[in-house]
């Protein structure tokens, strides 16, 4: 509970089991792992900005990287956060931020994602932020350590926009979140009427 924030408690009744934050996913071991398994398809510098599906500076990311033994286990072992009948697709989305970069509000494309995302975290911690596209007011902040890992599903991923805080905005409440670079494997699903 303490790595979850809520502009009051109604919405956070609203969201639970909807966004949610587990710290401690993957061990410091696996994250080493993890990381040496994706760095290659990432490429060598070549960091860029904007991208034409939601706003995102200092950034590198592939779409392929789950080669290695890390990599097909973490996905056996986020599994489970998806329905049954609507598994990951077998590959993660790899983002690397820069400590300058962050991820802009925006909701995944519907055309392109189903109802569930799933992130695993390295290298440094930053705050997920969701608001409601329906009142501004409402929001909710996800403190997403190294080795955590945090669902969206339903209407915290339809309903609401998410953002990774850029390093001046990286705050959990009273707590400053200071940015590094940060690795991101997501895993998402295929939208409904696709490979049925
Ligand atoms: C995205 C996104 C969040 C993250 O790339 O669409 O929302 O955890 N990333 O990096
Ligand atoms: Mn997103």
């Amino acid at each position: 509970p303490a790595l979850l924030r809520a502009s009051s408690p109604e919405l956070a009744r609203r969201l639970r089991g909807l966004a949610l934050v587990r710290g401690g996913f993957v061990s410091e071991r696996e994250a080493a792992e993890l990381l040496r398994e994706v760095e290659p398809g990432l490429g060598r510098g070549r960091y860029q900005s904007d991208h034409w599906d939601r706003a995102i500076t200092g950034y590198r990311e592939t779409e392929r990287g789950l080669q290695g033994g890390a990599g097909r286990e973490l996905l056996l072992r986020v599994t489970p956060a998806f329905p049954p009948r609507r598994p990951p697709r077998p590959s993660a989305h790899v983002l690397d931020l820069l400590p300058e970069g962050h991820v802009g509000p925006h909701v995944d494309s519907v055309k392109f994602c189903g109802c569930t995302i799933a992130g695993v975290s390295l290298l440094s911690p930053s705050v997920l932020r969701l608001r409601s596209l329906w009142d501004p007011q409402d929001w909710l902040e996800l403190l997403l350590e190294p080795g955590s890992l945090y669902v969206l599903r339903g209407a915290a991923r339809y309903k609401f926009t998410h953002e990774i805080l850029p390093d001046e905005e990286s705050f959990f409440g009273g707590l400053r979140v200071p940015r590094g670079r940060r690795v991101a494997l997501i895993f998402r699903n295929d939208p409904p009427g696709e490979n049925p």
